[in-house]
């Protein structure tokens, strides 16, 4: 609700008894049922197109600015926005907004903490797409300031508001399969080579020096551009962080949201032969003291794992139970396989965020970012065990810090080029 309407509220309410539950309730941040939330997009490429519209359509929520670098993916958003939408290319201007309740951040990932942190500092709550962070660092920021501005920190993990999900892990943990040792999270998909692409001048009216942020000035290629900076490690982190995360996420809250106490990681780049920085093939175990999460990732072939390009499958002593595109599926032993089913309808990921922003309660949130950091940080985990060889990687959640090596150690922050550093130090 913007300033300008929360004072005309009060002008114009008449009973002063009216008034005082209304200034009560905004002072503790909460909002009535019927007050509208202002909404804002930061990203508005192929994921911020869809939080543009999925806010916007969703009841007591307007999306009233929309914020990206490049001119072409805002114009196309703010045409699915709010009629007087406001357009920025810089998102500390919009930040500066007092109208604006909470952002959605769809930028590339090595964006997403810091902007997040930026917002929190602005008293915004946040909706921030997966990977929370492009670091572990980074994670652990983000959870302190959302603790310090108490605000709500959604993760863009949307299976955790799926309701045959949500019934699913109830199931697991009153024991329909037994005890349960392994889970195992599997991304096997055919994704195409990118070839090698050389340098070029940034398309027009683009901010590139924005877009590239806290990562260093290299020329452009479209390669390093919209969705491709996926398979650089300045910008995401691979298919582990994009695809991969929401079958890592399913799997770590099956296990209760913990960190292992070791994670083994191999792979390689078998199969790209071209600008790809990160591997077509992972492996990575996570050990904990009472079972494993496995992960297995594959990018050049269509064979399916147990059944499942992007899936789950978690291994009891009394049967097993998979999550993938044909909804959860448990195959008691020795029994008939039955689908799980959510017995009562549950809040679309974004509308679950709106309740708790309307209720200025954290706890709320089926996908918060205590939960979603660990899934992050996990994928990076994953990925620092690739790229440096260490084969048993031990990680102190309580330090943020890998113990047993300082390469990879080095890899749980990165360097912020001048001018971007991180607004916020904890
Ligand atoms: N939850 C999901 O299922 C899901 C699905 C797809 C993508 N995602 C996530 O959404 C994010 C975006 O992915 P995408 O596929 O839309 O990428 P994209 O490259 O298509 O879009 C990113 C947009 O952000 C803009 N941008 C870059 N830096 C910016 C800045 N500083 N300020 C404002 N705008 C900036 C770019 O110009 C671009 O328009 C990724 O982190 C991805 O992991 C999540």
């Amino acid at each position: 609700m913007s300033d300008m309407t929360r004072r005309t509220f009060v002008r114009t309410t008449g009973a002063g008894m009216a008034i005082a539950p209304f200034i009560m309730s905004r002072a503790l941040g909460q909002m009535s049922a019927n007050e509208t939330i202002s909404h804002a997009v930061i990203g508005t490429g192929g994921q911020g197109g869809g939080h543009v519209r999925n806010f916007q359509n969703s009841k007591g929520c307007q999306v009233v600015a929309v914020c990206d670098v490049d001119p072409k993916n805002l114009k196309k958003a703010a045409e699915n926005a709010a009629p007087n939408v406001k357009r920025y290319t810089d998102f500390r201007k919009l930040l500066e907004n007092k109208s604006i309740d909470s952002v959605s951040i769809a930028t590339p990932d090595h964006w997403h903490t810091p902007i997040a942190l930026a917002a929190l500092m602005a008293g915004k709550h946040v909706y921030v797409e997966k990977p929370c962070s492009h670091n572990i660092y980074e994670a652990s920021l983000l959870k302190k300031a959302a603790r310090q501005y108490n605000k709500c920190v959604q993760h863009g993990t949307q299976r955790r508001s799926k309701g045959d999900h949500i019934e699913a892990m109830k199931l697991m943990r009153q024991g329909v399969i037994g005890k349960v040792y392994v889970h195992k999270a599997i991304n096997h998909q055919l994704r195409g080579k990118i070839g090698k692409a050389k340098p070029e001048a940034p398309p027009a009216g683009v901010d590139y020096d924005m877009w590239l942020g806290p990562a260093p000035k290299v020329p452009f290629t479209h390669n390093r551009w919209h969705y491709q900076w996926h398979w650089f490690w300045d910008y995401g982190g691979g298919d582990v962080v994009n695809d991969g995360i929401h079958q890592i996420d399913v799997s770590v809250w099956a296990m209760g949201d913990r960190y292992p106490k070791r994670v083994v990681a191999t792979g390689g780049m078998f199969y790209y032969d071209d600008d790809h920085e990160t591997p077509d093939t992972l492996m990575a175990i996570f050990d904990y003291d009472d079972g494993q999460i496995i992960f297995e990732q594959r990018l050049y072939t269509n064979y399916k794992l147990e059944g499942h390009d992007n899936g789950n499958v978690s291994y009891g002593t009394k049967g097993r139970m998979e999550f993938g595109r044909q909804g959860v599926i448990v195959y008691p032993n020795g029994g008939d396989p039955y689908k799980v089913t959510s017995p009562q309808p549950v809040e679309s990921i974004v509308q679950n965020f709106l309740t708790a922003v309307r209720a200025n309660d954290p706890s709320l949130l089926n996908a918060p970012i205590e939960r979603g950091a660990v899934s992050s940080d996990l994928c990076n985990l994953a990925n620092i065990g690739y790229r440096t060889g260490v084969a048993d990687l031990r990680f102190d959640p309580k330090k943020v810090e890998i113990t047993n090596s300082t390469d990879a150690n080095a890899l749980v922050r990165r360097s912020y080029r001048k001018g971007y550093e991180l607004p916020y130090k904890g």
